[in-house]
């Protein structure tokens, strides 16, 4: 028995902020993103708009295009870096809000990596019998992360520029970061099948601990006592931290070798591959990737012109972005790849039910 991809959904913010409306209120340019990461816009949410509300929108859309009703589910796993409050977690608000039944559900902290991660959990309860069918959902509200201050009401329209020069020295110090990231939201539905050789047929999880000093955010953490205080926010300790260098030559080495190790496992090459879907940080990762693949543009599409990194929702808004445009055939070999803070990676293979 094999578990299948029955429906996808997204959810994302409608208001946009372009890299234009960025260089309004911190010393970067359209010119200097759009180069280095491809990225073009991103979604952001309002205030009071949490990862938990943009992942229920995601599962609703989900569930319908699955034809699953909300007691039908078994399980459901959310993958999210940026919960609405630090305990607990957002699986619970997100059952609640979708209307499914007391059913376990729990959160994942694989960052980037994190929706792979729910995908082969959610392959190994259908495998084993645990479940019928289960919901993986990745979102994120990043948006909390930036220090704009007062510079969030121009990005909003509330007001035109300048910005205050101490809110764009601030917005200026996180510019490595801050202009990388996205909100949204992404779900598929997973339901067993009995198929001969369809569903998930390999995956690869790796993680190195050793890494996880690349992307973290070290503050506002139970190490401290109390876990938040003001020489943390004075410290910066709440932002992220990044070593974008070296994470960047770790994520263009780590998803090409998980891709070529689940293929191995599993007797394929990249040949055999239809589409991979992998994780969305920058346009210039993506054409590392195809190159140690020896694969072009069309076999490892990008949108993070239009996102930026969601990161556990890239997965999931990529794949229904493909179904949607039927580039997800029967019979197709789909790879998902990601890297994430931790650091966490891996790949998993994904044959669509049907013959071709
Ligand atoms: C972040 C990233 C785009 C930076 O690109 P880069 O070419 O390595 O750029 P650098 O960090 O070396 O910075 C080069 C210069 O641009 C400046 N810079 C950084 N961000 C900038 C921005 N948004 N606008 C303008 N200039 C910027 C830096 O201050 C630096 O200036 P300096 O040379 O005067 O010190 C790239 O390293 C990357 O994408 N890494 C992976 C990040 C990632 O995947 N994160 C998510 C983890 S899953």
């Amino acid at each position: 028995m094999g578990s299948v991809i029955i429906g996808t959904g997204v959810a994302v913010p409608p208001r946009i902020v372009t890299n234009d409306d960025l260089a309004a209120i911190m010393d970067t340019s359209d010119e200097w993103i759009r180069s280095r990461t491809g990225v073009r816009q991103r979604h952001i949410a309002d205030p009071g708009v949490g990862a938990s509300d943009l992942a229920a929108d995601a599962v609703v859309e989900a569930l319908r295009d699955a034809a699953v009703a909300p007691e039908d589910v078994d399980v459901l796993i959310t993958a999210t870096m940026t919960p609405d409050q630090f305990a607990p977690g957002i699986s619970g608000m997100v059952q609640d809000r979708c209307g499914l039944g007391h059913i376990a559900s729990f959160d994942l902290r694989q960052q980037c990596g994190g929706y792979l991660y729910g995908l082969d959990l959610a392959d190994a309860l259908l495998r084993s019998g645990k479940a019928r069918c289960v919901v993986v959902v990745g979102a994120e509200v990043h948006s909390g992360y930036m220090p704009y201050g007062a510079s969030w009401e121009i990005l909003r329209g509330q007001r035109s520029g300048p910005a205050d020069p101490v809110d764009h020295a601030a917005a200026t110090e996180a510019r490595g970061w801050a202009v990388l990231f996205g909100d949204g939201a992404g779900a598929a539905v997973l339901a067993t099948d009995d198929g001969p050789g369809t569903g998930f047929v390999g995956s690869v999880l790796r993680t190195d601990g050793s890494h996880a000093d690349l992307i973290e955010v070290p503050g506002v953490g139970f190490r401290h006592q109390p876990y938040v205080d003001a020489a943390q926010l004075e410290a910066r300790a709440h932002w992220p931290s990044m070593n974008g260098m070296e994470l960047f030559r770790q994520a263009v080495t780590c998803m090409p070798a998980a891709v070529r190790e689940v293929l191995a496992g599993a007797d394929l090459t990249v040949d055999d591959l239809s589409l991979v879907i992998a994780h969305q940080a920058n346009d210039r990762i993506l054409d590392g990737v195809r190159k140690q693949l020896g694969v072009d543009a069309d076999l490892v599409p990008s949108n993070i012109a239009r996102y930026g990194n969601t990161t556990a929702a890239t997965l999931p808004i990529l794949l229904h972005e493909q179904r949607a445009a039927g580039r997800i055939e029967p019979g197709d070999l789909v790879c998902f790849t990601a890297f994430g803070a931790g650091a966490h990676w891996g790949a998993s293979l994904y044959r669509v039910p049907g013959a071709r």
